[in-house]
């Protein structure tokens, strides 16, 4: 079976980090290059954390660097989450991987553009901001995309604001352009993402899984777990792996198609996803929304993606 092509755009922190352990040695999926914004840290902190978890997992992908902030907003790392590192917890040897020259909002237009029709997915994990600026170089990018898969947005409360995700609340002009541009928006939003829970047993269960996957799921669960329980008071959260859960196994998942926005202009409600439920705006569906997951199902996958670095000792 071809497996399907895949570019990660993240924002590497600690669930960035397991997402591109899943796509790495995904069964169904090619990871194709990795684009890095800024957004849980500043750019050079998300891309050396990404070359890191690349270098550690032996993942011969290119690694770009993009936007070292939001369009039009002053960058808000969430350190209290993620540390200092962006990326705290593992201890990564001397980085031998070097990222590429070019900007990934470049690169992302210039491989979506030269690549057949309907044959790239794109996977967003951070700030919406390189996804953007992509299509304001190139729109056309929109409909050439097989699926554009955001990990963001809250339908009900939020996580950095009551009203808003931190991707969406990050970069809500990069996300009201986005989802505005018609592309096949699949979204998969903290409602979601927040049922996804790890717990200490299953953290013990999967540590126990021999190779540097279940190495590094270990060290950065560890921390991130700690840093979740004692700043917000809730268990580590899988958001960004949901979405390599749902390309290789849409059928976890349960979902809707409806027209969604981004507020740009609130102050209580700045990045604030508004889904019009009943369609009183009269405006078509723009995305298809994930309103929940199986989440023992879930980790069944995540479980497998470990053992596949077994033999990466
Ligand atoms: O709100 C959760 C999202 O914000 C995740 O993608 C996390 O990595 C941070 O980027
Ligand atoms: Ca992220």
């Amino acid at each position: 079976m071809t497996k399907r092509t895949v570019i990660l755009d993240v924002d590497t922190g600690h669930d960035d980090a397991v997402a591109i352990m899943m796509a790495g040695r995904s069964r169904t999926l090619r990871l194709d290059a990795v684009t890095v914004t800024a957004g849980n840290q500043t750019l050079d902190k998300t891309l050396r954390n990404t070359l890191n978890v690349c270098s550690a997992l032996s993942l011969k992908v290119p690694v770009y660097p993009g936007m070292r902030g939001p369009l039009l907003r002053p960058l808000e790392p969430a350190p209290l989450i993620h540390g200092e590192s962006g990326l705290d917890g593992p201890k990564f040897p001397e980085c031998t991987l070097e990222s590429r020259k070019e900007h990934a909002a470049v690169f992302l237009a210039r491989r979506i553009m030269k690549a057949p029709a309907g044959t790239i997915t794109v996977v967003a994990t951070g700030p919406l901001s390189n996804i953007a600026m992509a299509l304001l170089l190139e729109p056309s990018i929109a409909k050439r995309m097989r699926e554009l898969v955001i990990m963001g947005g809250a339908v009900g409360w939020g996580n950095i604001t009551p009203a808003a995700e931190y991707n969406s609340y990050a970069d809500p002009e990069a996300a009201r352009i986005v989802y505005a541009s018609g592309a096949s928006i699949t979204l998969i939003p903290l409602d979601v993402t927040r049922t996804v829970t790890l717990t200490k047993e299953r953290l013990a269960h999967l540590s126990r899984i021999p190779g540097k996957g279940a190495e590094l799921f270990t060290a950065s669960m560890t921390c991130y777990s700690a840093a979740c329980a004692k700043y917000i008071g809730e268990s580590a959260s899988m958001h960004d792996p949901c979405c390599i859960a749902w390309l290789e196994k849409p059928d976890l998942f349960t979902t809707e198609k409806k027209f969604v926005s981004v507020e740009t202009e609130g102050t209580l409600t700045r990045g604030a996803t508004v889904v019009d439920h009943t369609g009183v705006l009269k405006k078509d569906p723009n995305a298809r929304i994930a309103l929940t997951i199986d989440a023992q199902r879930f980790w069944d996958l995540l479980e497998a993606a470990l053992q596949r670095y077994q033999m990466l000792a």
